[in-house]
């Protein structure tokens, strides 16, 4: 496997990305973790990421010294890099001239090794504003730009190498290629983490980890919990327990649907929960998002608690939670602002001294979808759209009721079906509608209407983190207008939303 030490880069997560499609199995850390508490096993190999700072600023992220001792092969990129000939030559390392951001085209000099199997000339890309400008005897240098002398380097004796340009981005013509020669040729790795790789080890830590207990494990009818779900299942049968639970804040037929999938083609012991008043009853009147994700995630745990009883052989909660959102990732910036608290189960273990188990916290969205697919979960559940823990109750928004809750949840289901007809569903990342505060003015059949608005929102994004609005047919959302506003008695207005995110969000509350 690669560790991969992280020095703040914005393009950290892609190295991982691209080592995963390689099936290389890597791990971001953050570039000072306590090196004896990661490396079991022993990494293959080692990759600095870049970073926002200065090797010459006084409080650089510096190069744990063991890293060198180790004699495991080495990549570092720009940062990385600027930092293995700075721990050589301190202010070997200054400010260029002329900032490099964008593409580069590399020129090769020496295709040995790391740059095996890449043309002479190709695109690369850049975002530095140091460079090298004298490099360490030790090294020797193998590709160059026209601005950068220095662009590519090997150590003369060690397996140690840097890049000044950024292999793990997309718009690096042979990327790819530069890491897959660390990996497979300089470090030897086989790349051969594959989901029925990955599935049969989960499968075993999972039997060792709980032997006897029971593990509950809450489903939200999504992608992630499912495949957790079915993967834990395979492992110990039947002491698994799930419970899908009825918010009142699903989709329309979701609860029967999902429930149908859950029972008759996965065959998973799971409990359909009705607690659709429960919820409706807390939540109605209440209009703040905040306190409505938080009167939801507590409602989920009063639930659950009940389910659960007193029977002391639970001793796990399982989760459905994603590499994402594990990374401790570097920042420089301070911690990053609350935005939105998202809603999870996150209270439960604690107040049940339950233990978790995660087995799909080290993957991608992407590699969920393709161990799903492996356990055999339908395609048509494996390709869903995200869906909101706290559902449609923050697409209302203002005041939570049923009444309007049901406005909502036939617009949607108009949306989305429209989507899967027309196909075009597949191409958005995620779909929704959103029930506005607002009344309007109508006409309707000579009567004036006074009603509400729905907002169509519809993104493509890689992971939810940034998104642009989907460019969709003119005609596809005159039609879906059409259908709404004549097919459902409280709405004579649609709007689509045209807003990226930064600086909104995908969700509205
Ligand atoms: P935002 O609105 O923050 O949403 O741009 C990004 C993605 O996260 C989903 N989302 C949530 N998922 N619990 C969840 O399980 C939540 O509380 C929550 N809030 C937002 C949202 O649907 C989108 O896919």
């Amino acid at each position: 496997w690669i560790l991969i030490l992280d020095y703040g880069s914005q393009f950290t997560q892609l190295i991982a990305r691209r080592l995963r499609e390689l099936h290389i199995y890597c791990e971001i850390h953050p570039y000072n973790v306590n090196l004896d508490e990661v490396s079991t096993p022993t990494p293959g190999g080692i990759i600095l990421s870049g970073g926002p700072k200065s090797v010459n600023d006084k409080d650089a992220p510096g190069l744990q010294a063991k890293i060198i001792d180790w004699d495991i092969p080495i990549l570092g990129v720009c940062y990385g890099l600027q930092l293995l000939a700075h721990t050589e030559i301190p202010g070997s390392v200054e400010k260029a001239e002329k900032r490099e951001y964008g593409r580069a085209n590399l020129l090769i000099d020496n295709s040995e090794d790391l740059l095996k199997d890449i043309e002479d000339e190709s695109v690369v890309w850049m975002s530095h504003g140091d460079h090298i400008h004298e490099l360490p005897p030790s090294y020797e240098i193998i590709g160059h730009t026209t601005n950068a002398k220095v662009a590519a380097v090997r150590h003369k004796e060690n397996h140690i190498y840097g890049v000044q340009f950024h292999p793990e981005v997309a718009h690096t013509e042979h990327g790819k290629q530069l890491l897959q020669n660390f990996a497979y040729t300089i470090c030897g790795l086989k790349g051969d983490w594959t989901s029925e790789s990955f599935i049969d080890e989960q499968i075993q830590s999972i039997r060792e980890k709980v032997g006897d207990d029971k593990v509950l494990c809450a489903l939200s009818g999504g992608v992630d919990s499912t495949v957790v779900a079915t993967l834990i299942h395979k492992a110990i049968g039947d002491q698994l327990q799930c419970v899908f639970v009825d918010n009142g804040l699903l989709r329309k037929n979701e609860f029967e649907s999902v429930l149908d999938l859950y029972t008759q083609d996965l065959h998973l012991p799971v409990k359909g929960v009705d607690a659709s008043k429960l919820f409706l009853d807390r939540l109605t009147g209440i209009s703040d998002p905040e306190e409505k994700r938080k009167i939801i995630g507590n409602t989920f745990i009063d639930v659950f608690e009940e389910e659960i009883g007193d029977d002391a052989d639970f001793k796990y909660l399982a989760q459905g939670t994603l590499y994402p959102d594990v990374i401790e990732s570097v920042s420089f910036k301070g911690p990053s602002a609350t935005i939105k608290s998202h809603h999870n189960v996150g209270g439960l273990p604690e107040k049940m001294k339950l233990d978790l188990i995660e087995p799909v916290r080290e993957l991608f969205k992407d590699e969920v979808r393709e161990v799903g697919r492996t356990l055999g979960i339908p395609d048509h559940f494996i390709g869903r759209h995200p869906f909101p823990g706290p559902g449609l109750g923050i697409r209302v928004l203002g005041e939570l009721s049923e009444d309007r809750l049901n406005l909502l949840r036939e617009a949607d289901y108009i949306f989305v079906e429209e989507l899967k007809e027309q196909n075009l569903y597949n191409d958005v990342w995620q779909a929704l509608a959103v029930l506005l505060p607002v009344q309007s003015v109508g006409v309707m059949g000579d009567e004036r209407t006074y009603e509400f608005t729905i907002a169509l929102r519809a993104v493509t994004s890689l992971d939810g983190m940034t998104a642009d609005w989907s460019h969709l047919p003119y005609e596809f959302l005159a039609h879906v207008s059409n259908r709404i506003i004549n097919e459902i008695k409280g709405i004579n207005r649609v709007v689509y939303d045209i807003s990226s995110k930064p600086p909104a969000t995908i969700e509205w509350e």
